[in-house]
């Protein structure tokens, strides 16, 4: 089974010429939500991986199944006005305006060696901000990894720097 027939593209969404690229089938899919866990955690499981820090809302739900394939401890990076305790914050750049990501300040400890994960990358916009986040607490990720990239607009070339690895499950150009 190829992993990518379970992603569903919706041509014209959410308005024209965007093809959106819906993760929710394979999450239903008990066998393709597996073997996408068990392929991201094969390609980590060298790292050394302390914690795993997943990206409000999608990065969520890979995040934390990934977190226990490495044996690892799962941190949230939310968005505006969400964790209770003592945050650190970085503005993005939305298509239309901005959004902030925010960051508890004793999520992760300096040098810990952190796995950021999202389930999509586009621009990179908000992979940058929560890498960001994490390197202010010193703490910078050894690589950062997405279900799906989605080429041809940067987001890879905008991490370079921030992480050292740069990873993605399936990749989507402009098909
Ligand atoms: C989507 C996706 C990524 C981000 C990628 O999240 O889940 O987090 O956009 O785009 P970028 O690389 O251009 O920054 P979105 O904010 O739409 O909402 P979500 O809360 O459903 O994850
Ligand atoms: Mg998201």
């Amino acid at each position: 089974m190829d992993l990518k027939t379970a992603i569903r593209a919706i041509p014209d969404h959410p308005k024209p010429g965007i093809v959106y690229r819906d993760i929710t089938p394979l999450m239903a899919d008990g066998e393709a939500f597996r073997r996408t866990v068990e392929g991201l955690a094969s390609a980590f499981k060298a790292h050394r991986i302390d914690k795993v820090a997943g990206i409000e809302a999608r990065g969520f739900v890979f995040g934390a199944a990934l977190a226990t394939a490495l044996g690892a401890g799962f941190v949230p990076v939310r968005k505006r006005g969400k964790l209770p305790h003592d945050t650190i914050s970085r503005s993005y750049s939305l298509e239309y305006g901005e959004d902030v990501l925010e960051l508890h300040r004793d999520a992760v400890a300096p040098g810990e060696r952190v796995l950021l994960i999202d389930d999509l990358i586009a621009t990179g916009g908000t992979a940058v901000a929560a890498a960001e986040l994490l390197a202010e607490l010193g703490a910078r990720p050894v690589a950062c990894a997405f279900v799906i990239e989605l080429e041809g607009l940067g987001g890879r070339e905008a991490l370079a720097g921030l992480t050292d690895e740069v990873f993605s499950l399936m990749q989507f150009g402009d098909d």
